[in-house]
């Protein structure tokens, strides 16, 4: 018998892709010289947002700049936890620029923003799980970030270290499916990592590599609902076994970024 499960409503913070585009390859997803489509990209966000409101949660948005073609990838200018936000600082310079005008848009909804010093690319790498933050190392943000949000939010910081260029971001290649549980794709981590993950979650969904190739693995969970990528079937039939919701829902042009469901969605956590 599957557990009852319980759900959240969320506030979400999102961009939309009016000036999407791949203009220059930061991932191995990325290709610059592939037609990209970004009138479907527009669309098929929208029906992500829709999804969102439907199942009852709060979406605010953050005007798009042009000349910005990652901006729809939210969840990398920041992490929030018990209404503090800590900004981002990106790897790429083409990225750079996002992150004053997401601060712009927090100060603006009455938050202050520690600007970090480091390399940090908010949720894409940090991952508030229950009792602790999940953080993710090894292609963008880096460990003495690590060190920065654990001294800014006085929550434990797990570090995990990423081997595969595909899986560049944390929230890649793991997804919290609730306080209790995550779900995760263990050969994108170090040998040392997957060890980490096996000790603090015995019980976790284990993808597998399709579903983590069809960015199943960023996924955003609401403690029931799941809102994902519609080709990690295996992954989705999991996730109905133990009491979820898989909620499908078809990002395929911004993939083309490397991006999913949960890059475009910060989650703002009061
Ligand atoms: N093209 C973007 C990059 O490489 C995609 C970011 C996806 N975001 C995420 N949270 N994984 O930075």
């Amino acid at each position: 018998m599957p557990e009852s499960r319980v759900p959240r409503r969320r506030r979400y913070l999102v961009c939309e892709p009016r000036h999407f585009a791949v203009q220059y390859a930061i991932n191995p997803w990325m290709h610059p010289e592939a037609r990209v489509d970004t009138e479907l990209a527009v669309e098929q966000w929208h029906k992500l947002i829709a999804t969102y409101r439907a199942y009852g949660h709060t979406v605010e948005t953050v005007e798009p700049v042009p000349g910005l073609p990652d901006m729809v990838f939210a969840a990398n200018c920041a992490v929030t936890v018990e209404g503090k936000v800590f900004g981002s600082l990106f790897h790429a310079p083409e990225r750079r620029p996002e992150s004053t005008h997401y601060e712009t848009w927090f100060k603006a909804a009455g938050f202050d923003v520690y600007r970090p010093e480091s390399v940090c690319e908010g949720e894409g790498d940090l991952v508030p799980a229950g009792r602790w933050i999940l953080a993710g190392t090894g292609f963008r943000t880096t460990r003495e970030a690590h060190r920065e949000v654990q001294e800014h939010f006085g929550v434990p910081v797990i570090g995990l270290t990423l081997v595969d260029p595909l899986f560049y971001h944390l929230d890649t290649a793991l997804f919290v499916l609730d306080e209790e549980n995550i779900a995760y794709y263990p050969e994108a981590f170090s040998p040392g990592s997957r060890e980490v993950l096996g000790r603090l979650y015995p019980d976790a969904v284990i993808a597998t590599r399709e579903d983590a190739m069809a960015f199943g693995l960023n996924s955003v969970s609401d403690g029931l609902h799941v809102f994902i990528a519609p080709g990690a079937t295996a992954l989705a039939e999991q996730l109905s076994e133990r009491g979820y919701l898989p909620v499908p829902v078809d990002l395929s042009e911004l993939l083309k970024a490397g991006g999913g469901i949960k890059c475009c969605t910060q989650e703002i956590r009061s």
